[in-house]
């Protein structure tokens, strides 16, 4: 990303369920008010969307890592967190579980963020239209560092962003040629272990560590944020 443009690419394939890997380095040094981002997408307006954004900020001082799920284009559903390494100095592994029941956003395999399928209790969930993959950089200094506090230095740029060894083990992958949602709506939830996957214990253990030592936001408890009340999936479970 220089002054002139961002930067990023899309999968030219939609795909629905299944797993997938990306290994990103962030930019090093002075990145504040970037926002490197890894996500899935639906395509249209009120969109689906599966999102990793980290959010830049000055030399030495940490990333966040901001978690979010759409579902029709209704999110405000944040998570985020530090990191427990320096996410500049190497590549490390970014991972989305997607199947009907859960979504599950995990770092070099340890699970940071579950979100389960509510949709018996009227919580929407994205699970109705296929999504492509995407990775981005953006100038986003009004929000990213420190609330927008902190802009973009451009005596910097361009700033650079790598990643590598995109993996996917999706359930459908959709045909560009075919416009209708249904046909990725028939996959069998028996063959693939993914489209059953949930935590096991050690996982779970795992998943606690990260909430109670490295998150530092959650929609859930910001009650500043919904005066009229937390939203419903915040006070279930
Ligand atoms: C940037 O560093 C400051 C100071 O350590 C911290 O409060 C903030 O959460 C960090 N991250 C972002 C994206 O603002």
């Amino acid at each position: 990303m220089d002054k002139v443009s961002g930067s990023g690419f899309e999968s030219k394939n939609e795909y629905m369920f299944g797993k997938m890997d990306m290994q990103l380095k962030l930019i090093p040094g002075n990145s504040a008010g970037t926002v490197t981002a890894f996500y899935l997408s639906s395509k249209g307006p009120a969109s689906d969307e599966i999102d990793f954004e980290f959010l830049g900020n000055l030399s030495g001082d940490p990333y966040i890592l901001n978690t979010n799920v759409l579902s029709q284009g209704k999110g405000d559903r944040e998570q985020q967190f530090f990191l427990w390494f320096d996410p500049t100095a190497d590549f490390h592994t970014y991972s989305i579980l997607w199947n009907r029941q859960r979504i599950l956003f995990s770092v070099d395999g340890t699970p940071i963020r579950e979100v389960e399928n509510m949709e018996s209790r009227e919580v929407p969930f994205p699970k109705n239209r296929p999504m492509r993959v995407y990775s981005t950089l953006w100038n986003a200094d009004d929000w990213a560092t420190m609330g927008g506090l902190i802009k973009t230095n451009w005596s910097n740029a361009p700033f650079t962003a790598s990643c590598r060894n995109f993996n996917a083990d999706m359930a459908c992958v959709w045909p560009s040629n075919l416009t209708s949602a249904s046909s990725c709506s028939f996959i069998s939830t028996a063959g693939d272990q993914w489209m059953i996957e949930e935590l096991h214990t050690s996982d779970q253990e795992n998943l606690k560590w990260v909430q109670k030592n490295y998150m530092v936001y959650d929609y859930c408890t910001d009650l500043k944020r919904f005066p009229q009340g937390l939203p419903l999936e915040c006070n279930i479970a």
